[in-house]
């Protein structure tokens, strides 16, 4: 069963080597995505701090490296080198290889371990994970899209998560998208589901979180980033990750042989969905999603309402980390406080005012985790569950939602035994997740 991805692992490596070759190439849309990097980089800042300018001097030096684009560039072709020279190709160990392939068959399975399958195909999840999906649907035939394309278009998309962000990089990426795989299957969904939906919502997974520099956008705006002057102070991160998308998409040419006014509706029909994962937005999506239910009215006939869906599936998937089980639910728990931490610690370093969430003196990971499960996750599964009523995944999902939230509940207990009234009011935890806590 292997023997099928090992071609698209090899011309997946001959892809970066190229992309190394022929970055001179780089046109007027390489500049519409790669101009617009978005790279915040710890080291470079670090260095500053510790030669202990006076105060003023560094904080103006700061906004400077935040938009100094001549290092991003270099540093991305870096990362490239380091993480994927040929010499890394021995590592694609068949044994290793035949696992990856075995757990591919289970990809459906809601207890799916993402970060064991991302160490089988060698940081390769997301990749590999989208070539199976597109097999499993036929997406290839349908859209008769080119392999060599395909494949240069996902490993765009995959390399350009940043693997040193603690969270948001391309194994949640997967993650996403292997809950949206599941979501897709849902019976009440998938037998209205066209092709395009399925091919629209797999690639809006695979891509929604692409060049997430690691800091949320109230950071971005406070050291005015140029991405957020670019995109108005709103929904700054997910319209680039958008305009990354499609950057890439042309760049690929993945969708060129497509009628311009389809390839056209596809990069809108994109936006719509990754926009949708703005957290800020939480409230439009739930108030609209509980108006279609109360009244019952979603009919997947249309394609405008299956679209809302796929909105709705996709913020489903991108929060879901709370209905998987225990095992991995910390995990990510610890991966996305980890990167509030480090956008904390570097708000400190520069005398930047600390965002919620981001000290860790002062929101320990129980705490930011009940205040997260309680006001975002608890109440979109819950209308989800109506949605997919009877749903045995739905339900397995709630059960783990709420063990997870009871485990972090007792570990916020044990952790801070002397203050009682946070351990009894698990419920309502204080400075809940609002504005500026961009969780996803
Ligand atoms: C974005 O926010 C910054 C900082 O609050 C402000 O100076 C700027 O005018 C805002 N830009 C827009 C377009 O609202
Ligand atoms: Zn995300």
């Amino acid at each position: 069963m292997f023997n099928v991805y090992l071609p698209l692992f090899l011309s997946f490596f001959s892809h970066l080597a190229d992309g190394r070759l022929n970055t001179g190439h780089a046109g007027v849309l390489l500049a519409e995505r790669r101009g617009s990097y978005p790279l915040i980089d710890l080291r470079i800042l670090k260095s500053n701090a510790q030669q202990g300018e006076v105060e003023t001097g560094t904080r103006r030096k700061v906004k400077r490296l935040l938009s100094f684009q001549r290092y991003c560039h270099a540093s991305r072709l870096l990362r490239g080198l380091v993480s994927h020279s040929p010499g890394s190709l021995h590592l694609l160990d068949d044994d290793y290889l035949g696992q990856a392939a075995h757990m591919l068959s289970k990809v459906g399975t809601w207890n799916f371990d993402i970060f064991l399958f991302d160490r089988l195909t060698n940081g390769n999840s997301l990749v590999t994970l989208m070539c199976h999906l597109f097999n499993v649907y036929d997406l290839i035939h349908h859209f008769q899209l080119d392999m060599v394309k395909l494949n240069r278009f996902l490993g765009m998309v995959q390399e350009d998560y940043h693997s040193q962000n603690p969270y948001h990089n391309a194994v949640h990426a997967a993650d996403v998208t292997q809950a949206m795989y599941c979501y897709l299957k849902e019976p009440k969904l998938a037998e209205h589901l066209s092709p395009l939906d399925i091919f629209l919502g797999l690639m809006a997974a695979a891509a929604h979180d692409v060049d997430h520099p690691g800091v949320n956008q109230p950071f971005l705006i406070k050291t005015r980033h140029h991405l957020a002057s670019l995109y108005q102070n709103t929904s700054v991160l997910e319209s680039h990750h958008w305009r990354s998308t499609v950057g890439m998409l042309r760049e690929s040419g993945l969708l060129s042989h497509l009628p311009a006014d389809m390839s056209q509706d596809i990069e809108q029909r994109l936006g719509s969905l990754i926009l949708a994962t703005d957290i800020n937005r939480q409230n439009e999506f739930l108030m609209t999603f509980r108006e279609h239910l109360d009244n019952q009215d979603l009919d997947l006939q249309l394609s405008s309402h299956r679209h809302f869906i796929l909105q709705i599936a996709l913020k489903c998937a991108d929060v879901c980390n709370p209905c998987r089980v225990w095992e991995l639910s910390r995990q990510w728990s610890e991966r996305v406080c980890e990167e509030f931490y480090r956008q904390g610690d570097l708000e400190r370093r520069f005398d930047l005012e600390i965002s919620p969430l981001c000290n860790q003196q002062a929101d320990s990971i129980p705490a930011i985790q009940i205040g997260f499960i309680s006001y975002i996750v608890e109440p979109l599964f819950e209308e989800w569950h109506r949605f997919t009523e009877p749903s045995l995944l739905s339900q397995t999902m709630l059960d783990h939602l709420h063990k997870n939230k009871a485990n972090w509940g007792s570990l916020r207990c044990a952790h801070t035994p002397s203050d009682t009234q946070s351990c009894s009011q698990a419920e309502e935890p204080e400075g809940g997740v609002g504005e500026g806590a961009d969780i996803s």
